[in-house]
């Protein structure tokens, strides 16, 4: 089978989630249940800025310092300040008027506990994700000022692979990774072996929706991340499957100086990695430097923040106390930014020598919600 069009893709994909678990009133209502839970966790964090007399409803407007300096912010999670702040101001919650921020309203407190359950349960989270979710919220004061280890609150009742894999078990990255397990098996055609490297595999949903497609197929699958917590687990899961193999590999580092040969490899494939990257377009010429001729990299990404992660899983993405915040010197340079928009991932291919094939889903779509798209790039 080959895949003529973008929608054809689209098509495949949904009808992976529908009717299986998503309806189609489910999938219409994505949008806003992704707002009613932007709303429940930013509410929180004007709960916090209230209570810590940051900003109060009729005290004077604040810059972001002052607001940084109230909450007691340790430095390393300054720029997650700085995007509450634009998310707060996008959804109308703060006003923002010569760089100093009022507050509009502050709306009474819900039953918090029983609004995230219902809404992550119709984004098809499984109920520990709303769990964790909950003991983030009840500890942003001390997660802020790094009295508290997000590590300590997410993983108290699971492993870590347990609650990686919870926050990415939803609608928009099953529809992801089925799209891209979809599209790299209609690539594989019988004959020569064909080589496909996974960077960062985690917890390995996105190997699993690509093993359920590609399993019988001439396939040589490398299993990597930077971490042997996830590739030890991976090599028992995947020690069956003929031509699969496991190992740690750095996405900041130059790939042929990790036993990955120039011009090796037909496909290399990410879910929800890249922006781990220290330096985006590095890593991606480390990708293109990999890649054959015509070869293809296939991966998923947040493009836009999710307010309830910020308020969430982006902890974790704060640099240790002695490291330097992820993209400090590539195109997100003094922009408290961790994820870059589609277009700005179509100039950094582009630079790196790879160019946009496809982007799903199309901006139209419920599914484009949750701000995940998957991009598919050719060396060239
Ligand atoms: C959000 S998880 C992605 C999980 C996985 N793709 C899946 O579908 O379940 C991000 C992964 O990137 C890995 N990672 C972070 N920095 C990395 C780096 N410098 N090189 C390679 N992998 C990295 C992490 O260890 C983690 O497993």
């Amino acid at each position: 089978m080959t895949i003529s069009s973008i929608d054809q893709l689209h098509q495949l994909s949904l009808s992976a989630l529908i009717p299986n678990s998503l309806s189609e009133g489910q999938l219409t209502n994505l949008p806003a249940t992704m707002n009613k839970l932007a709303l429940v966790s930013l509410n929180q964090v004007i709960q916090l800025l209230t209570n810590k007399q940051a900003l109060t409803p009729l005290g004077d407007a604040q810059t972001a310092t002052q607001i940084k300096t109230a909450l007691n912010t340790a430095p390393r999670h300054e720029w997650l300040v700085d995007r509450w702040l634009v998310a707060l101001t996008e959804h109308g919650l703060l006003q923002l008027q010569d760089h100093k921020y009022a507050l509009t309203k502050v709306t009474p407190c819900t039953d918090i506990k029983a609004e995230l359950q219902a809404n992550y349960q119709a984004l098809g989270f499984p109920s520990t994700m709303a769990d964790a979710h909950i003991r983030v919220l009840a500890s942003l004061s001390e997660l802020i000022s790094d009295q508290l280890d997000i590590n300590q609150v997410l993983y108290q009742q699971s492993s870590p692979l347990v609650a990686l894999a919870a926050y990415q078990t939803n609608y928009f990255t099953a529809y992801l990774n089925t799209a891209l397990a979809q599209y790299l098996t209609t690539q594989i055609k019988p004959g020569p072996m064909v080589k496909i490297l996974e960077l960062g595999g985690g917890t390995g949903l996105l190997t699993d929706s690509i093993f359920q497609q590609i399993s019988g197929r001439p396939v040589q699958y490398q299993f990597t991340d930077v971490s042997a917590l996830f590739t030890k687990p991976m090599q028992t899961k995947l020690r069956t499957q003929i031509g699969a193999r496991c190992r740690t590999l750095d996405i900041d580092r130059a790939f042929d100086e990790q036993a990955v040969p120039p011009a090796s490899i037909d496909f290399i494939v990410a879910g929800n990695v890249l922006h781990n990257a220290q330096h985006i377009g590095h890593t991606l010429k480390h990708i293109r430097a990999a890649l054959k001729l015509g070869g293809q990299l296939l991966f998923t990404e947040s493009i836009a923040d999710n307010p309830a992660m910020l308020t969430a899983m982006q902890f974790l993405l704060s640099p240790a106390s002695d490291q330097v915040m992820l993209g400090h010197a590539d195109c997100r340079a003094n922009s408290s930014q961790v994820f870059i928009d589609g277009s700005t991932w179509q100039k950094q291919l582009e630079q790196a020598g790879l160019q946009l094939m496809w982007r799903l889903p199309q901006p139209n779509s419920p599914l484009s919600a949750a701000g995940q798209a998957l991009f598919i790039a050719t060396a060239i």
